[in-house]
């Protein structure tokens, strides 16, 4: 979860240095303090492949880290602030075994490959609608006509979100944010969240009661069912899943577009390959994840003490566990910051690894392997617009504010 605002610019992981060019912050971090105390943000940071792997599959590396927060901090917390975390501590990317293993398995029985494949053309139809509204223009930011809007409609499309509702979902979604990827720029972002969850909450109790009264093929549908047939899931839990499932759905994929066109744009060769060859864009979107994937770091608490490369980090430390590190470790990836679109090698941990593995991983591959095979074989000649990168400065993702570009029509 998020860190406190900052002071000093010591180790600080969100400079400007740290947000323009993480894999060469992170990666000095790797190579000379690959167990790094930091003491502004007081918490851990493992950058190296092996330790990073291994802690995504150690119980002692707590992915709970809401419940204890909100157990710390709830009496000086007010009513709207709790009940926003209270949410959040359902979601199950932030709970650990035995409650994880019981909500994953529900929500994997609505979240299937079928669901997914089932989207397969859908995802195409967006995709080809969303271009055609720019492709005229001989210009366009490709984060905010492309990138963002697809993931946000094919994630609504399968919750059963109306269409005349998205705009909504897209703005609770912003208000969300900045609280849940360490977005601390935003001195508001705590009022954003109550007051953008509070809507989110009200407005999907809506959903969930038409579609329990009327079922329709929906996750949503699919969720309401998993809970009456094995009576495992609170209500409190169905409407918690739809907003992870909302959020995870959107901006990480965006981000994975966005990267991976610009990831694209600035290697001309490996661009030219992917365009002469369109079936290595599959293994493309692995490359893209690997080189530059939207899950920079990922928080855990811990557990129990635990002596790694002789530091001890004790019970009740955060960590954040770096994706961005371990997947440029030259220990594991041969000329790890050469983007090479055919690498062959899918053993980034840009999904995570372990028990929380994204469940989204099939949705977010196919629609980023759709994305960028249709963009590039409909606006060939498209090149990048912009003298400077704006990126997000948030801790835990990494995607870019805007996109310009521009293409012959
Ligand atoms: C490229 C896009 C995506 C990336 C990079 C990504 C990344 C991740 C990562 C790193 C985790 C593990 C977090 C942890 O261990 O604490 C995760 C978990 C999760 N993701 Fe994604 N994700 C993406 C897309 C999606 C999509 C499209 C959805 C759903 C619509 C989704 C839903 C989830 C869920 C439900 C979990 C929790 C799994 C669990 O805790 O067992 N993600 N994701």
């Amino acid at each position: 979860m998020t860190v406190e605002p900052i002071t000093d610019d010591a180790g600080n992981l969100l400079g400007p240095e740290a947000v323009a060019d993480p894999y060469g912050f992170f990666g000095a971090l790797r190579e000379d303090d690959p167990v790094h105390w930091n003491e502004r943000y007081r918490s851990w940071v493992i950058t190296r492949y092996a330790d990073v792997a291994a802690a995504f599959r150690d119980e002692r590396f707590s992915a709970d880290r809401i419940g204890p927060y909100l157990e710390a901090s709830s009496r000086t917390m007010d009513g709207g602030l709790r009940a926003t975390f209270a949410v959040l501590s359902d979601w199950l990317v932030f709970k650990d075994p035995p409650d994880h293993t019981r909500l994953r398995r529900l929500v994997h029985r609505a979240f299937t490959p079928r669901a997914v494949t089932r989207m397969q053309e859908r995802v195409a139809s967006i995709a080809d609608e969303l271009i055609d509204a720019f492709a005229d223009d001989g210009e366009a930011d490709l984060i905010e006509s492309f990138a963002y809007p697809l993931p946000a409609i094919v994630i609504a499309e399968m919750l059963g979100v109306p269409a005349e509702d998205r705009d909504l979902f897209k703005r609770w979604s912003d208000d969300l944010s900045g609280l849940v990827f360490g977005g601390m720029e935003d001195p508001n972002r705590h009022r954003r969240a109550v007051s953008g969850m509070a809507e989110l909450v009200e407005y999907l109790e809506g959903l969930i009661q038409r579609y329990t009264a009327q079922p329709e093929e929906n996750l949503i549908t699919s969720l309401v069912r998993a809970r009456e047939e094995h009576d495992q899931l609170s209500e409190a839990e169905v409407v918690a899943t739809c907003t992870l499932l909302l959020f995870g759905g959107h901006e990480t994929t965006t981000n994975l577009i966005g990267n991976g066109l610009l990831a694209l744009l600035e290697h001309p060769a490996e661009r030219r390959r992917l365009q002469e060859d369109p079936a290595l864009t599959k293994g493309a979107v692995e490359e893209i994840l690997r080189f530059d994937g939207p899950a920079k770091a990922v928080a855990r608490l811990m557990k129990d003490d635990v002596v790694l490369h002789g530091r001890t980090l004790r019970r009740g430390d955060r960590v954040f566990l770096v994706p961005a590190a371990a997947n440029r470790d030259p220990r594991q990836f041969a000329e790890p910051d050469r983007f090479d679109v055919g690498r062959g090698d899918s053993s980034h941990l840009g999904f995570g690894f372990g028990i929380h593995y994204c469940l989204g991983a099939p949705l977010a591959r196919l629609e980023g392997t759709i994305a960028i095979r249709l963009l590039l074989e409909r606006l060939p000649s498209l090149a990048l617009a912009a003298e400077s990168l704006d990126w997000h400065p948030v801790l835990l993702s990494r995607g870019l504010r805007r996109l310009p570009v521009v293409f012959g029509t």
